[in-house]
């Protein structure tokens, strides 16, 4: 079954808690918070204390995605502050192995994100040990970009990777994900959908979300 990560980057701030319940009226089983340190990626925002609110304000799944250079000194605060998964990027992390670890000891679900540029074979040491691979589909640092489709072979090389090597790890794809899309994500072996612009952008969000759920679970049971 493919799942909704709306994420929040894209939402009215002013009115975070009704966003998030108009997610969850829609059925999306998961938000997605993008922090950004302005040095790994060009934007800043959102420290522990967005995924603390979202936490006070919503049973939902939180994901925390950082885009974050060398990211072991803030991992806990994510944790502690609630996130339920914890992606970083192979390209911010000089000893990934050791960086994934610390995120299961903190508690939380380890997820490793890569960039458009990095091949799915870097992360050949680490598929053993993360819950999450985050395929960015985007150049990370801001919404509402243009999907770059060269990414759909790199979903379905780590579904494959999957079943040669019985691994377990689920697939997510974060960027430029809306209508036009989804269908070509999901065959590809996306199961976890981020979608910021497509969600909050315009309309209602809940019509928004409720419609590319839609989408997914019809393209997903083309798929079988
Ligand atoms: C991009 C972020 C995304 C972003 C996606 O750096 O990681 O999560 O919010 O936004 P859309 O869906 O608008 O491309
Ligand atoms: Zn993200």
């Amino acid at each position: 079954m493919t799942l909704l990560a709306p994420s929040i980057l894209a939402a009215d701030f002013g009115h975070l808690a009704e966003e998030i319940a108009a997610c969850e009226e829609a059925g999306a089983d998961r938000l997605h918070l993008d922090v950004m340190d302005n040095h790994f990626v060009p934007s800043l925002g959102m420290g522990p204390e967005v995924v603390a609110a979202c936490r006070r304000s919503s049973r939902l799944f939180l994901e925390a995605h950082l885009m974050v250079d060398r990211p072991d000194g803030i991992i806990p605060a994510f944790a502690h502050a609630g996130a339920d998964l914890i992606t970083v990027h192979f390209e911010a992390c000089p000893q990934l192995h050791r960086t994934v670890e610390l995120v299961r000891r903190e508690g939380a679900s380890p997820g490793v994100g890569i960039n458009p540029a990095t091949p799915v074979e870097m992360l050949s040491e680490v598929l053993e040990i993360v819950d999450y691979v985050l395929v960015m589909s985007v150049n990370p640092g801001f919404g509402a970009q243009k999907f770059i489709p060269s990414t759909l072979h790199k979903m379905r090389r780590l579904a494959e990777i999957r079943r040669q090597r019985g691994l377990t790890y689920r697939i997510e794809v974060d960027g430029g994900v809306g209508m036009d899309t989804v269908a070509q994500v999901v065959q590809a072996g996306a199961e976890i959908l981020v979608a910021g612009n497509a969600v909050f952008g315009k309309g209602d969000a809940t019509v928004n979300a409720a419609g590319l759920l839609d989408a997914a679970r019809a393209a997903c049971l083309q798929k079988v």
